[in-house]
């Protein structure tokens, strides 16, 4: 199981770079960096009946994930979380074909495990003292507890909203937790601060090359999930993005593999009507996002008002002919107690933001009945307790 990483490409202006450095955004022109692998190498290393056998966690893709030595995988488990067919919460709608991707279920009950379990691997592995983060909760409580894997100081930024649960969870995790008054972007502003006087690495979403690696093994897992094809859509909630990002660069590299064919689902971007930096972009046709002035929303983790990597977010939807669309807090929550009543589960609200949208996009003809269509659950609702009376 032998990395096939090869070097680091900006997604922007193409500069490549060097995979053995500790590094954040493009020096060029300070945009998002990219692992680049040696796909050709990989076709022949890395068929896809290798994988029989593998423990199921996310580094059974470990030829296609950016850490070298077998020893900096730090795992707690994460990855090949369940794919759960809502047959309610899908005939309630009159769609035949509606599953689930429940990343609850990974560790601190978030798909925020995936990327930061990469990033933080890497980081360790490439001479990281420290690390840090501005989160919403999620991404800080991953990233706290991968850092205690490896054994690194972790410093967190969050909203001073943050619901209790995560505060807690932060600390018991071991990570020095700020409280800051203001939005994630503010959280951002102490972080390059400590990154400009050396007291950390900035693991940030997209502003270092590896969250989305972790977080493109939601793609190669639908694809093994349904014996390698891929759903018609997928309905994902974004903030940062870096899912659809991840997802979109995995089918590319399945591709390129020989593992799939050139079918691509349509993306489907799911935001809050509150903060919806995207869906403004998408409909109005730009390639990068405008901030959001003003951001407000019960999905803390959709309270995003910009994305480094919207051009990224964009280029998704476009080129996989699919659309982007914002929800009222409201639909959201309804749609918390909807999918706890109908399937079992207590969802995040920023997961719930996608059942959320299924309605508007079966009265808009943008999904039909019979097509296989994948809501992302990205986390858990035990976080939030504070939003079902
Ligand atoms: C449960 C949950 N879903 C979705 C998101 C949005 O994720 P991203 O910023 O990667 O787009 C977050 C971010 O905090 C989250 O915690
Ligand atoms: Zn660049």
């Amino acid at each position: 199981m032998k990395s096939c990483l090869t070097h680091l490409e900006c997604a922007w202006c193409h500069e490549t770079y060097e995979a053995d450095q500790l590094i954040n955004t493009c020096p060029a022109c300070g945009k998002p960096l990219l692992a680049r692998y040696d796909l050709d190498a990989a076709r022949e290393a890395f068929p896809r009946q290798a994988l029989a056998g593998r423990p199921p966690t996310l580094w059974r893709y470990a030829e296609m994930l950016p850490v070298c030595d077998p020893a900096y995988r730090l795992t707690l488990g994460e990855g090949f979380t369940p794919l759960l067919k809502l047959r309610h919460a899908g005939e309630s709608l009159g769609l035949h074909n509606l599953y689930a991707k429940d990343e609850e279920l990974n560790p601190t009950a978030s798909f925020k495990a995936r990327g930061l379990c990469m990033a933080v691997s890497r980081a360790a592995e490439l001479g990281a003292k420290a690390v840090a983060i501005p989160t919403a909760g999620n991404a800080g409580s991953a990233m706290a507890a991968y850092a205690s894997r490896v054994g690194l100081p972790a410093h967190i930024f969050v909203p001073q909203d943050v619901p209790a649960p995560f505060l807690a969870e932060m600390r018991a995790l071991g990570a020095e937790v700020t409280l800051v008054d203001g939005l994630i972007t503010d959280c951002a502003r102490y972080v390059r601060e400590g990154v400009e006087a050396g007291r950390w690495f900035d693991v940030s979403t997209l502003k270092e090359p590896y969250r989305v690696e972790g977080k493109k093994t939601m793609g190669y897992e639908l694809a093994e999930q349904f014996d390698w094809t891929l759903p018609d859509v997928i309905v994902y909630p974004t903030g940062g993005g870096t899912g659809i990002v991840g997802m979109w660069k995995a089918f590319d590299e399945m591709e390129r593999l020989g593992w799939i064919g050139a079918a691509r689902p349509r993306m489907i971007s799911v935001q809050s009507t509150g903060c919806a930096p995207i869906v403004r972009a998408f409909e109005q046709g730009t390639r990068t996002a405008a901030p959001w002035q003003e951001a407000e929303t019960i999905a803390a983790g959709l309270r995003a008002p910009g994305a480094i990597g919207d051009f990224l977010i964009l280029d998704a939807l476009r080129e996989s002919g699919g659309t982007a669309i914002a929800v009222p807090d409201e639909e959201i929550l309804a749609a918390m107690r909807e999918l706890g009543r109908l399937e079992g589960i207590f969802t995040a609200p920023e997961a719930a933001a996608t059942l959320a949208a299924l309605p508007h996009l079966v009265e808009a003809g943008a999904v039909q009945p019979d097509e296989r269509i994948v809501l992302f659950l990205t986390g858990s609702g035990l976080k939030y307790t504070h939003l079902i009376r």
